[in-house]
């Protein structure tokens, strides 16, 4: 009972502090929402998306599953994706990947770990396709993290072929896509490719990665 008393607690703390500074914080943003973000992470509790980003409420449109999937045949995802850009308009759509991510790892595994299995199945085929490359890391940890990386970089190939981005850039220029890595031992949020904003772009991305992403 004490964790859950602590969140009670800390809650009516923020609003005390944040309502002394700004009286109408809350009413502000009770009426609309106008993200710039949809962010697109892994369920890890060790990735606090808002406060790495300091990010108020309002600014993002969130997401998050194990191991930041964002699949092409996934209603889930794709609902969020759909009203994220067809209808908040957002500009960027963000997939951040973390280090130590234990669904990437649980993917370079052999070991049966039950309905979780099936839903990495999109990360035991981009190691798959990436074999080659990511034979040659002798470092254990690094090999890690390069899947970590790469799992990113498929995700965004797999927004930039979704018929709701698509059709957004045929529009106009909305959404731009981001693929980014939090590492979870230096706090600090890296760039794997960012503004992605076209099939050119796109086509970039895929090439960097021909060995791995194929079609
Ligand atoms: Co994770």
């Amino acid at each position: 009972m004490d964790h859950i008393r602590r969140i009670f607690d800390n809650n009516r703390a923020l609003v005390e502090q944040v309502t002394r500074e700004d009286p109408d914080f809350f009413r502000r943003r009770a009426g609309k929402q106008e993200p710039h973000f949809l962010f697109i992470g892994c369920a890890d509790s060790r990735v606090p998306l808002e406060t790495l980003t300091g990010t108020v409420p309002g600014e993002m449109f969130v997401h998050r599953n194990i191991a930041n999937q964002a699949m092409p045949a996934d209603l889930n995802l794709l609902s969020v994706l759909q009203y994220a850009v067809e209808v908040l308009d957002v500009q960027h759509v963000i997939v951040c990947g973390h280090h130590q991510c234990g669904g990437v790892k649980a993917a370079m595994g052999d070991a049966n770990h039950g309905l979780v299995d099936f839903w990495l199945a999109g990360i035991r085929d981009t190691i798959q396709r990436h074999k080659n490359e990511l034979s040659v890391y002798t470092d254990e940890q690094a090999q890690f993290d390069r899947v970590v990386e790469l799992n990113v970089l498929r995700q965004v190939y797999n927004l930039a072929r979704t018929p709701i981005v698509q059709n957004a850039w045929k529009r106009g220029r909305r959404p731009l896509l981001h693929g980014l890595v939090y590492d979870l031992k230096d706090g600090l949020l890296r760039q794997l490719v960012l503004e992605v904003d076209g099939p050119d772009k796109v086509r970039r991305l895929l090439e960097a990665d021909r060995r791995g992403v194929g079609d």
